[in-house]
């Protein structure tokens, strides 16, 4: 990933830390873009996640611990990177996220921020925005939680209020394989609208699910456009 090489120019071999790191897509990617001889770990607070991550990566050399970002187990200035991608809005506690992290990394060390954005975005993105604030409702009434994504300079400006120096942002696509993906989801995400059957928002929400299937045969479905934010923690 050319944005993510690009934003940790210049970094020391180390360990590096992704948190919410799901299947461990983003590790991955992080340990491609890290020196040689270099360590990184996945952290997800859902078990079944982390053993996910473990079954695809582990045998490259990744590492997943369940854990809760908001209380992390690792001493302060562990890591010469840590990085959030695509998970903010997954977490109520964020502020409390973003300061154990800014906590384990070392003085000098990579901070990346990496998230989806919901405005300017062309039509066939548009939908998958649409796609993803219904997949956010349904979540959230289906016991999880998961807000609307923010708008660009929302992201800007919670990176912004960081100790963070070098602070650089950088918008970026997804490769092209992603969006076959997205189409997909219209099904997945029909069949969560019916597990509230009988809720007061069920109406509603499967006319939000028809429509986005209507937009996306119009428009297509193209992945939102992400910020990848990077600074480095402050000596
Ligand atoms: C959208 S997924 C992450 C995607 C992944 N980082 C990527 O870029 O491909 C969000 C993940 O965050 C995890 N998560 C949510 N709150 C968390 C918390 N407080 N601590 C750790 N993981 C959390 C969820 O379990 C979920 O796996």
């Amino acid at each position: 990933m050319v944005a993510l090489q690009e934003a940790l120019r210049g970094v020391r071999a180390g360990r590096a830390l992704d948190v919410g790191t799901r299947l461990g897509e983003f590790a991955f990617r992080l340990a491609e873009a890290m020196p040689a001889g270099s360590e990184v770990t996945g952290i997800d607070n859902d078990p079944a996640a982390a053993e996910k991550a473990r079954e695809k990566f582990q045998e490259r050399g990744l590492r997943f611990e369940v854990m809760d970002g908001g209380d992390l187990a690792f001493a302060d200035g562990t890591f010469e990177v840590v990085a959030l991608s695509n998970t903010l809005h997954h977490m109520e506690n964020y502020e409390q996220v973003l300061s154990e992290m800014l906590r384990v990394l070392k003085p000098g060390g990579y901070f990346i921020l990496n998230e989806m954005y919901r405005d300017n975005q062309d039509a066939a993105q548009q939908v998958h925005a649409a796609q993803h604030t219904l997949e956010a409702k349904l979540d959230c009434l289906l016991g999880g939680y998961q807000r609307q994504t923010w708008k660009r300079e929302e992201i800007v400006e919670i990176f912004r209020r960081l100790p963070l120096e070098d602070v650089r942002f950088t918008d970026f696509f997804e490769e092209a394989a992603y969006d076959a993906k997205l189409e997909a989801k219209n099904r997945k995400l029909a069949d969560e609208v019916e597990k509230i059957a009988g809720a007061p928002e069920y109406e509603a929400l499967k006319q939000e699910a028809l429509e986005i299937q209507a937009r996306c045969r119009e428009n297509g479905i193209r992945r939102c456009t992400q910020l990848l934010c990077a600074g480095r923690k402050k000596v």
